[in-house]
């Protein structure tokens, strides 16, 4: 993006006359071969994206995006290598202890979504803190998703239906009130989907929510993702035209 004239360098186009999404989903992939491209550890890869999202939360939000939801470790990440799992939980835990002043100024609302019981019993104190501490802003929602599995939650979300007595009816089986047992209640679906580093698979991401999403894949790898890449996912955005299953207008 161009300072003086709003424009953005690759396409000329002004991000101020485009439609914003209201929410934007992001697949952070490439920590990994973007460290080992330098020679350096993966986990080296994964300080530098936690580095980004946090970037990419305030660009978002100045942009006017309503929801950012980043996907941070998945119920499959598991099976990686002990220390690299370590490290990423360990700056998820950075994140949720040292981000509280920086929620409070900049308004951001967090939730974390995805099954939390498994998680280190600091680690889910501190998500808890974080969320109750921000619960009131009225800013852009910032969803993590932390041990998070689209399947895993359509069936927690069936799970927690049940409990409470709301499977017995079939007629009272509807979306909505899927949508609401989601971790994601609340929440409007996410307009935009971005996958960095080049793959195009969604792995079990969101995968209720996105039913009607765009999809933008770049090849940049997530710790060199920046303002202008998102501008450009933007402005791509605009370029499609949503029908919803329906005919063009
Ligand atoms: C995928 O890259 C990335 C992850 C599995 C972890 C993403 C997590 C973070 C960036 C930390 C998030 C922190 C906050 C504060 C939200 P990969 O390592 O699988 O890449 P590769 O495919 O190149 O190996």
């Amino acid at each position: 993006m161009n300072f003086f004239t709003g424009k953005n360098k690759d396409s000329g186009t002004n991000i101020s006359e485009l439609r914003i999404p209201a929410h934007v989903a992001i697949i952070m992939d490439g920590n990994g071969r973007w460290a080992k491209k330098r020679g350096m550890p993966r986990t080296f890869g994964h300080t530098q994206g936690a580095r980004v999202a946090e970037t990419i939360l305030e660009d978002a939000s100045d942009l006017g995006i309503r929801y950012l939801t980043l996907y941070a470790f998945s119920t499959e990440n598991w099976s990686r290598p002990e220390a690299e799992v370590n490290a990423l939980m360990n700056l998820l835990r950075k994140y949720m202890q040292s981000s509280l002043e920086k929620c409070a100024r900049n308004n951001v609302r967090v939730r974390v979504i995805g099954e939390r019981s498994v998680l280190a019993k600091d680690l889910q104190e501190s998500i808890e803190v974080l969320e109750r501490a921000t619960a009131s802003n009225t800013g852009i929602g910032f969803q993590i998703a932390i041990n998070y599995g689209g399947r895993d939650e359509i069936v927690r979300a069936i799970k927690r239906a049940s409990g409470e007595g709301l499977l017995t009816d079939p007629a009272a089986i509807t979306e909505d009130m899927i949508n609401g047992h989601l971790d994601t209640a609340g929440i409007p679906d996410p307009d935009l989907l971005i996958r960095t580093c080049g793959e195009q698979r969604i792995s079990n991401f969101l995968l209720w929510q996105l039913a009607y999403s765009e999809f933008y894949f770049t090849d940049k790898a997530w710790p060199e993702f920046d303002k202008a890449e998102l501008e450009k996912a933007i402005e791509a955005y605009n370029h499609r035209e949503r029908r919803y299953g329906g005919l063009k207008a």
